[in-house]
């Protein structure tokens, strides 16, 4: 459990707080001065759920910090907490979201420039807390506060837990590849019209989705230990980085991407047997969200 040397319970006014970029609670009412005190403990209790987050998805560094959080502007970190558990209480979860300028793949293998798309960055429940609903009552607060709905979100590198439990609570399955490294669920362009089309994807490619599609729907249904050597594999090749949008223009990524190379990538993918013997679902990355 994920207790701290202070109480955190005037941390959290209710079980599921929001944070932003000022490390407070939304609405936080307290005096200014209590402020600097508060933002403190908030940014050891991100920096330690960060970090169990990422020991538990076998990253080399957290996706979630504190810092990186204060310096962004369009992402947000959901804590759960159990006031109840010890002296000072226990905080049992994490998750982050945000939104990012990402090129997407339609189902039709037509690519799209889709801006300030809601993504899934983080998700962590304690270990000796998962399984027992928490993760759906904090993704479900997170749905209703930010007014998203499941089908309409892209994750970033799902781990093979976070695949089983958006199969399980919200019925997705079937996903939509994409060449860089965040999953869609079918559905997520249906009702909506995503800007225009950058490019038509060649012939070939629709039937390279197909297979790829199904390659996640098995990977999807069946839990195998390959997802944990995947992941830790990924991680060791730092060469294999791919770009989202926002990466390009910040420049953080290492490779330069191209839209051809976005392509290419989805070719490559879809012609790579290993990626179907693992159950993979995006390139080799190392996160840098
Ligand atoms: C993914 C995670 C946040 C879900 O939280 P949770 O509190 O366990 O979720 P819930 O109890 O609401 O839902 C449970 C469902 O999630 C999936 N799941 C969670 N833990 C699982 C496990 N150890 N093995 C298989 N499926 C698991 C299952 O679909 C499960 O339903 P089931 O018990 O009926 O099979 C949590 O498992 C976790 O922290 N995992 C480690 C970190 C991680 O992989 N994060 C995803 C980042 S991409």
């Amino acid at each position: 459990m994920t207790d701290f040397c202070f109480d955190i319970k005037p941390l959290f006014p209710e079980a599921i707080i929001k944070v932003s970029s000022d490390l407070l609670p939304q609405n936080f009412s307290g005096k200014r001065f209590m402020c600097a005190d508060v933002t403190l403990k908030m940014a050891e209790v991100i920096d330690r759920m960060g970090q169990l987050s990422a020991t538990a998805q076998d990253l080399i560094n957290p996706v979630t910090t504190a810092q990186r959080l204060e310096k962004s502007d369009n992402q947000t970190v959901y804590l759960m907490a159990d006031g109840k558990e010890g002296a000072n209480g226990v905080v049992v979860g994490l998750l982050k979201v945000g939104t990012k300028d990402l090129y997407l793949y339609d189902e039709t293998g037509q690519v799209h420039k889709v801006q300030r798309a809601p993504a899934v960055l983080d998700f962590y429940v304690h270990e000796s807390r998962q399984r027992c609903g928490l993760g759906k009552e904090l993704f479900e607060a997170m749905l209703a506060e930010e007014k998203w709905t499941p089908s309409k979100l892209s994750v970033d590198r799902p781990s093979q837990k976070l695949i089983l439990f958006m199969a399980r609570h919200y019925g997705l399955v079937r996903t939509i590849p994409q060449a860089n490294h965040f999953v869609l669920y079918e559905g997520y362009f249906h009702g909506v019209s995503p800007s225009m089309p950058l490019l038509q994807a060649t012939k070939s490619v629709p039937a390279i989705l197909a297979a790829g599609s199904e390659r996640q729907r098995t990977s999807a249904m069946t839990f195998h230990v390959g997802e944990a050597n995947y992941r830790k594999r990924r991680l060791q090749d730092p060469q294999q980085q791919s770009c989202s949008t926002t990466d390009l223009l910040s420049s953080r990524c290492n490779s330069d991407c191209s839209m051809a190379e976005i392509i290419q990538g989805s070719r490559a993918r879809g012609t790579n047997a290993s990626h179907a013997a693992d159950g993979q679902i995006s390139r080799t990355n190392v996160r840098h969200t």
